[in-house]
């Protein structure tokens, strides 16, 4: 999603830091870019529509200046356009913002009433008028940062200029990530850490209500009253800063290999021993799980309901964080709320655990990103250790979450007693051999590959299962089409005659596992009453089935906390190649952003 970038120095031109900035921020997903800077006194602004690059090629070689922001914009209020794209400048204010101004038609047709007059359709003009009409009101920048944050509502990560003051830039921040890089004679703005750890690891994370003015030497940081705050200067601890592609054609096929070592990383403090089991919180005073989150992060949280309910006796509950946080969640101290992101900074996920929070109930975390504004807003927070996800579509930080999951499952079940120990340590075993298990898996590419050949040109794709299958049918689905734009749809493999069976025609592709022994037959069975419609079949199991018509993908047979991390990877893979195929661009599909800031 959007990304921003500032920077000011002494001597050094930041045109080239802020383009920098911007290019390790692309992944997140954009539309477009621009940059604003002060030069000799006088502003200059550049925007596109299209990428970095085309932004770099737009900008004069010889721009030069010691003071800069610069933005990545997706699209939420008003068309893909040059007007729309960031910087907005309105009389003296120009910013870069992240996040939605939500009242902002009522804000702008205040400030149209006192002559304003607006070129874009964004909501950050209107930011950016409504600050100018402060300033200039006020004549006093504090004044009116003070003010426009009483009277905005929404969420918003500001970067601004100001032309009567060219050697400061300003920024304000409100449920939208934003922090402060400390240099040498050299400061630096981002939503991102990434995006500045070229030049610096240290830096001040900015909460919400929080201003700060940033020059060369000086980093200033205010509450909403305009104290100055004493803020602690963080060091990024992150690894894997550096991600390029390798030898891989794509960053998506590059992660799915790497799940041969992201998820022993990610589960290895807890499987050495039966004893390393207990270094995972303590679950058993909780009557109730309830798991929040979005999109495939979602998938990993259905997974583990299986585990968690099948294994260890609790209820669990599985909540889609963009529901949970408008509904009634029946909340009171027997209930643990595990909240699961990738990045970190999904805006839906963060304003649901802010919500669990405000009522003082128990929070726990899975989290890729360290130091994430939800890593930080929870009471305890586990890692997954996948390393940085560049492709839009999350494979290797699924799978870890859904390792992590696992062993907490089997960690509770082990505090019950509700497992020998014996077959305790046989799936420790498993989990420690998860390489070697996954390697011929992630090698059968032949099999991937001329599945992908079968189903490329189709335009409608069913997922089913059952239980846990029936999880994996919703992850396997939102993989093909997120990335081939192929229509599909998970079922619960039963619920399909209940209405979508009518779908089902002549050479319909149909995808299924079978890994759950006590109902495997049912799956089968529906799979026959689709191909007696005509569906083409496809099966991942770990049973020895032959069926006439069902193309069998067959996985090594082990526990059931292993399992689904085995029987993901042909899907990712199917996905994949399909995608390729098409010509799809894979790590960037239209529309979509690495990291949903917005609600
Ligand atoms: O960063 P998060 O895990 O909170 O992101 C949640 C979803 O936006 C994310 O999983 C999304 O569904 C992926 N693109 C799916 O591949």
């Amino acid at each position: 999603m959007c990304g921003i970038v500032g920077s000011v120095s002494t001597k050094t031109n930041v045109i080239p830091i802020l383009l920098d900035g911007l290019k390790t921020l692309e992944y997140r997903g954009y539309d477009s870019a621009g940059l604003a800077y002060i030069k000799d006194g006088n502003l200059i602004i550049n925007k596109v529509k299209g990428r970095v690059k085309d932004l770099e090629n737009h900008i004069s070689k010889e721009s030069n200046s010691n003071i800069g922001i610069a933005h990545t914009r997706w699209a939420t209020h008003g068309k893909v356009n040059e007007t729309n794209a960031h910087p907005h400048n309105v009389g003296k204010i120009t910013i870069v913002h992240n996040g939605i101004i939500e009242n902002f038609s009522k804000l702008k047709h205040k400030l149209e009433e006192k002559g304003y007059e607006f070129k874009s359709e964004s909501d950050t003009e209107i930011a950016a008028g409504l600050l100018d009409y402060y300033y200039k009101k006020y004549e006093n920048i504090d004044k009116a940062i003070q003010k426009f944050m009483k009277k905005v509502d929404g969420s918003y990560a500001i970067c601004m200029l100001i032309n009567d003051n060219p050697n400061t830039i300003y920024v304000i921040k409100k449920d939208s990530p934003l922090i402060i890089g400390k240099g040498n004679n050299e400061n630096y703005i981002a939503s991102d850490v990434p995006a500045i750890l070229k030049y610096t690891k240290n830096y001040y994370i900015l909460e919400d209500y929080e201003y700060g003015k940033i020059t060369n030497n000086n980093i200033t940081i205010y509450d909403k009253e305009g104290n100055i705050l004493k803020k602690e200067l963080k060091e990024y601890q992150g690894s894997d800063l550096t991600s390029d592609k390798g030898i891989y054609e794509h960053y998506m096929l590059k992660e799915i290999i790497e799940q041969q070592t992201t998820i022993r990383k990610t589960v290895n403090p807890y499987i050495n021993n039966i004893k390393d089991l207990l270094k995972l919180p303590d679950l058993t005073k909780y009557e109730r799980i309830d798991i929040i989150a979005c999109g495939t992060a979602m998938h990993a949280g259905l997974t583990a309901k299986y585990l968690f309910e099948q294994y260890s006796n609790t209820k669990c509950e599985v909540f889609l964080a963009s529901e949970y946080r408008y509904q009634n969640n029946f909340l009171n101290n027997n209930v643990l709320s595990i909240f699961i992101s990738q990045s970190g900074e999904t805006a839906d996920t963060l304003a649901a655990l802010k919500k669990v929070k405000e009522e003082k109930y128990d929070t726990l975390g899975i989290v890729n990103v360290k130091e994430s504004s939800i890593a930080r807003a929870l009471d305890k927070v586990l890692y997954t250790e996948a390393g940085t996800e560049i492709a839009v579509a999350s494979t290797k930080a699924y799978t870890s979450q859904v390792a992590l999951l696992s062993v907490l499952a089997l960690s509770l079940a082990y505090r019950k007693k509700l497992i020998k120990e014996e077959k305790i340590n046989k799936i420790l075993e498993e989990f420690r051999s998860i390489t070697q298990i996954l390697t011929p898996i992630l090698e059968d590419t032949i099999t991937y590959e001329n599945i992908a050949k079968e189903i490329y040109e189709k335009s409608d794709i069913f997922y089913i299962g059952r239980t846990i299958d029936y999880a994996l049918a919703m992850e396997g689905s939102l993989k093909l089409k997120e990335i081939s734009y192929i229509h599909s749809e998970a079922y619960a493999a039963g619920e399909l005659k209940h209405g979508t069976i009518s779908l089902i025609t002549k050479d319909t592709p149909v995808f299924a596992s079978a890994t759950n022994k006590y109902i495997n037959a049912k799956t089968i069975s529906n799979l026959k009453e689709v191909i007696a419609r005509g569906a083409k079949c496809y099966l991942i199991t770990d049973e020895d089935i032959k069926e006439d018509n069902i193309k069998v993908i067959k996985i090594k047979k082990v526990s059931m906390f292993i399992k689904p991390l085995l029987t993901i990877i042909p899907y990712q893979l199917i996905a994949y190649y399909t995608a390729k195929l098409k010509g799809c661009d894979i790590d960037k599909p239209r529309n979509l952003a690495k990291s949903v800031t917005v609600e």
